[in-house]
């Protein structure tokens, strides 16, 4: 036992030297993020009890992109994250499905739900499950509404996403980790200190203990999800936690799970609480 750790130890220490590089001058760290000149975005702040001994700061992505990708964020009409926005909130007013209804009937605006983004992934008492807020929209579409199941991170799916998180920017992440969502969290938690794939890595050993790094040409931040959804410059469109998560375990060359599971889930729950204290950011926009 203690021999396979030590081996490990030695694998992946020569995985990441291999990777990872110091970073030479790149982003201003210190920038403050200021959204259309009035929303003010926490992206630096004490880390949440439970990170004590991992962490002691918190920081948002943002912090970590260049100048360039930074200031897109600063306006909503340089954010092209903000159109998927505004789709959502079409959509919000559509009539879907064949009870002839759109959210509007049974909720007053996308601004009436401005605490949803802060606080999901959140326990669903009547389902018994930690719900993700697009398993809360299709239990909508698919319960009140008589319309069919989005897949997810669909593009509809991430619009609505896009659109709830816009009205919450400026608001800190706050999900639960205690109460019935526990031992979803722990799962979550379990999965982000596991190392994956060939180049036998976790989450933790990029995100935790090399942020601030250079990875291939990438500068790596701590792997917040307060940002999401975010959009990637690289692809031109949105992209939701899951199909990060996905890309991530992707490149330690491992199998991986797939968007909606419950694996990604409890791991959303756990990676979110990480966040806790940030504000919730999203759309937001990454290279
Ligand atoms: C027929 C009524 C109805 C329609 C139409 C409807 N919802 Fe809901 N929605 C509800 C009810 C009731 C709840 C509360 C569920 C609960 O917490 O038990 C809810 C909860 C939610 C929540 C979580 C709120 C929270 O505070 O946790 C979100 C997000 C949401 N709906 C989004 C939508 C979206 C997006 C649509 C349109 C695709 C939609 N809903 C359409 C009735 C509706
Ligand atoms: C081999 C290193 C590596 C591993 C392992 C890794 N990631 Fe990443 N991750 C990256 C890089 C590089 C980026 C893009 C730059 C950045 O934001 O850090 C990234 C980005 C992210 C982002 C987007 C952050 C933002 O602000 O947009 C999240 C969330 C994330 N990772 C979560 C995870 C989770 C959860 C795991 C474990 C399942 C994981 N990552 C494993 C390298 C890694």
């Amino acid at each position: 036992m203690k021999l396979k750790n030590t081996l490990r130890t030695v694998r992946t220490a020569a995985a990441l030297t291999a990777l990872v590089l110091a970073a030479p001058a790149l982003a201003d760290e210190e920038a403050e993020l200021v959204i259309n000149g009035e929303i003010e975005i926490v992206t630096k702040t004490t880390a949440p009890a439970h990170l004590e001994g991992h962490l002691d700061e918190i920081l948002s992505g943002w912090r970590f992109r260049s100048d360039e990708t930074q200031a897109m964020e600063m306006d909503d009409f340089d954010n092209p994250g903000m159109l998927g926005a505004e789709a959502g909130f079409e959509q919000f007013e559509t009539v879907m499905g064949t009870e002839g209804k759109s959210c509007m009937d049974c909720h007053e605006g996308v601004d009436s739900l401005a605490s949803v983004r802060p606080t999901y992934p959140k326990w669903n008492d009547d389902k018994e499950a930690v719900y993700t807020i697009q398993m809360q929209i299709n239990d909508c579409l698919t319960e009140r509404m008589g319309a069919e199941k989005q897949k997810y991170d669909s593009v509809t799916m991430l619009n609505f996403e896009a659109a709830l998180a816009s009205v919450a920017r400026g608001t800190p992440m706050n999900v639960a980790i205690d109460g019935p969502a526990q031992a979803t969290w722990e799962q979550g938690k379990e999965m982000y200190y596991t190392r994956f794939g060939q180049l036998d890595l976790s989450c933790a050993n990029c995100h935790e203990q090399n942020y601030g790094n250079m990875i291939r040409a990438d500068h790596l931040s701590q792997g917040q999800t307060n940002g999401f959804p975010v959009y990637r410059i690289k692809d031109n469109k949105l992209t939701g936690t899951h199909g990060r998560f996905k890309g991530c375990i992707r490149d330690t060359r491992a199998e991986t799970f797939s968007p909606g599971s419950p694996e990604f889930v409890a791991l959303e729950l756990y990676v979110a609480s990480r966040g806790n204290g940030l504000s919730v950011e999203g759309p937001s926009v990454r290279n």
